[in-house]
């Protein structure tokens, strides 16, 4: 499918970047610009650059950079056109239909497998309000589930046949491998024949952090029917992975940041409930032990959370291992208890909203928490008890990140055991010795876990980062090999394989990743000759537009910055601390080749002819790269256009063409005069 020029053009200016982003990276603002931790390769200190006047994004670790359209095509893993759709759904833009053509393709399997679950999706929240749907309507309004709320998490109800659901969605062209693809249908050992997974329940759709319905939870409506299990879920299916998913986190997402808190529960129906006594910001990790994934998932969001999980033993026990793994995952975590035999949802539905508030208000910290358990657990009145308890506690707190909460913790340690603290960091430093001793074991193997998270993001993954299984897309590498810069970016030669997609897209729809020769040449002299940069804003018209790959576009702005504070380079190298990326890059930039800073360095204030000479060369040449790109990309559609028989377009393009060859012809001429 074409998306018409003009609305790409639309969804690059509306979209804002950063809001786009914070759906998978926690950013910080960092004067004009936010700056977080990449998601595209693996890193402890945040290289990730965001500019939200430019609409760009930079990490100066691997090196990858773009637009929004680039940042969800890569991290997404989607074909151009279904990042831009996905954009442009979030804007509330129509785009032009796009029946037939490629919706047939193998390449298609997890658009066609989204299709139908979000078509399922309509069809059972349809029913709850049809004829079908009485009984379950009236079993939502018993559980005291408003309106409101049905619509805001899309509540349905799955016909009670083997094919409902089957036939209103081949009707609609859905085929029988998206149906499988899509976990909604079961498959019958013997005949291999297919049925409805979902039968007579009420459903709970599931998404993804960007709205997507990945798939769904059951609850059958009678608790006397004691034959089938309470709750049915979607099987792990190409784009459902249960451990990577958290129910609620679509409808969370802003309460969770700008409440920079979450609050954790168990089930679907105490997710509503919380949800709807005014605590948006709720999400369930819903019939699964909590896991790193959904943890890594929500610290994109907030980076404190409140566990309320049942009180049964079964629930300590959950929120006792919720607890260690989110502390070591970086989260500042408390706990809260409820009485015997109740969940949030009771609670909420019987106590109303204040008791529940009240409850997170008093919830418990992580040495309280284990505190009472351990106390309940009768270990506290022996001095063997004791000193297990203790050591439990030290294992937890060994696995806080962060060395100054570390000390905060030892302290109510200290106190509440009433024990010297010196014996704790004892303690403490057996545990991470040993700790250490272990990583260092594992690290060692050849296929740990460890090493698989270090892989350049540019390998194919095979899971991304809400659990969706991802396509491994094919696509053509570049010829064109790394130049200095590239490599100087991507720290230790990781090479940044660039990839294109089919040629048959137009110039403008495919901005470089990579930065060119040229370009470079002209960043060179930029950062490295003071008022060099402003010379080419003022007096050439640069801006970052100019340049053709992301790379430059963020380089220039990030130089131009810098240059607004004095000599460029100097501020760059002393506003990145030594080891970060950004210090490598910009080292990497200025010596390189001859560096023109030698000779021009007594022009500080009027640019010389020679540098303003050289400077028009290389822009110049930037242009005739352009130029060249152009007309490639041209050429392409020109073939497109006339294998499709378009004569419209086939003499448009070519009265394009030879536009573009005079100007070539024109810049040649500066180029070779000068
Ligand atoms: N769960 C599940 N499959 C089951 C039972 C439970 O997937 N057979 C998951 C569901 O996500 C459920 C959560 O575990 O919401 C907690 O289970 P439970 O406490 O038994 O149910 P409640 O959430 O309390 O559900 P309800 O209030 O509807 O009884
Ligand atoms: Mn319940």
């Amino acid at each position: 499918m074409r998306i018409p020029e003009h609305l790409i053009e639309q969804i690059r200016r509306d979209t804002d970047i950063v809001e786009v982003i914070s759906d998978f990276v926690m950013l910080k603002k960092r004067g004009r610009n936010y700056l977080g931790l990449c998601p595209f390769h693996s890193e402890k200190t945040p290289s990730f650059n965001v500019l939200p006047e430019k609409g760009i994004f930079k990490c100066f670790g691997c090196g990858k950079g773009g637009d929004a359209i680039t940042f969800i095509r890569e991290h997404q893993k989607m074909s151009y056109v279904e990042a831009v759709k996905l954009l442009a759904e979030r804007l509330g833009i129509t785009l032009p239909d796009d029946t037939g053509e490629q919706a047939q393709s193998e390449n298609n399997r997890y658009e066609n497998a989204y299709n139908a679950l979000r078509f399922a999706g309509n069809f059972f929240y349809k029913n709850l309000y049809g004829d079908l749907g009485s009984e379950a309507l009236e079993y939502v309004r018993m559980r005291g589930f408003s309106e409101e709320t049905v619509k805001k998490f899309a509540l349905g109800y799955a016909p009670d046949s083997f094919n409902a659901t089957m036939n209103e969605l081949t009707a609609l062209g859905v085929s029988e491998e998206a149906l499988v693809d899509a976990g909604l249908v079961s498959k019958k050992e013997e005949s291999g024949r297919i049925y409805d997974r979902f039968r007579g329940r009420l459903i709970f759709p599931i998404q993804n952090p960007t709205g997507r319905v990945i798939g769904f939870g059951g609850r059958r409506m009678s608790d006397d029917d004691k034959t089938s299990a309470k709750y049915l879920n979607s099987p792990q299916s190409l784009v459902y992975n249960k451990s990577e998913v958290l129910y609620g986190i679509f409808q969370a997402k802003d309460a969770l940041r700008k409440l920079e808190y979450g609050i954790l529960v168990e089930g679907y129906a105490d997710l509503l409930s919380v949800s709807q006594a005014g605590f948006q910001n709720v999400v369930a990790s819903s019939g699964t032990a909590l896991t790193k994934e959904q943890l890594r998932l929500l610290s994109r969001f907030c980076k404190r959370l409140k566990i309320v999980y049942d009180s049964d033993k079964a629930g300590v026990n959950a929120a006792l291992r919720g607890l260690d793994l989110a502390v070591e995952e970086g989260f500042d975590v408390e706990i809260v208890r409820l009485p015997d035999g109740d969940d949030p949802d009771s609670i909420i539905q019987r106590d109303g909203a204040d008791a529940f508030q009240h409850r997170l208000k008093t919830a418990l910290s992580l040495v309280d928490f284990k505190g009472e358990i351990f106390r309940e657990q009768g270990l506290l009145a022996t001095p063997t008890g004791k000193a297990e308890a203790v050591r439990s506690m030290m294992e937890t707190i060994a696995k806080v990140p962060d060395r100054i909460k570390r000390d905060f913790m030892i302290q109510s340690v200290a106190m509440r055991f009433a024990l010297r603290e010196e014996d704790l960091y004892e303690e403490l430093t057996k545990i991470l010795r040993r700790n250490q001793f272990t990583e260092a074991k594992e690290r060692a193997k050849p296929q740990s876990r460890e090493a698989n998270d270090a892989l350049p993001a540019t390998e194919p993954r095979k899971t991304g980062e809400q659990g969706q299984l991802l396509r491994l897309e094919e696509e053509p590498s570049r010829d064109r090999t790394n130049t200095p810069l590239s490599t100087a970016l991507t720290r230790s030669g990781e090479s940044s394989l660039e990839k294109t997609s089919s040629s048959s897209q137009s110039f403008s729809q495919q901005p470089s990743q990579q930065i060119f020769p040229e370009e470079e040449e002209l960043l060179r002299l930029a950062l490295t000759v003071e008022g060099a940069c402003a010379y080419m804003k003022q007096k050439m018209g640069i801006s970052e537009d100019f340049f053709l790959s992301a790379e430059a576009k963020v380089l220039f702005v990030i130089i131009d910055e810098a240059s607004e504070r004095g000599k460029p380079l100097e501020a760059l190298l002393r506003a990145s601390a030594e080891g970060e990326d950004l210090h490598y890059g910009i080292m990497g930039l200025a010596i390189r080749r001859e560096t023109p800073s030698e000779r021009w360095r007594d022009f500080n204030v009027d640019i010389s002819e020679d540098l303003a000479r050289m400077m028009r060369d290389c822009v110049h040449r930037v242009m005739m790269r352009t130029l060249d790109l152009e007309l490639a990309a041209l050429q392409d559609s020109l073939k497109y256009a006339e294998n499709t028989d378009d004569g419209d377009r086939t003499s448009a393009l070519l009265r394009q063409i030879q536009e573009l060859d005079t100007k070539k012809r024109d810049v040649r001429l500066l180029l070779v005069t000068h």
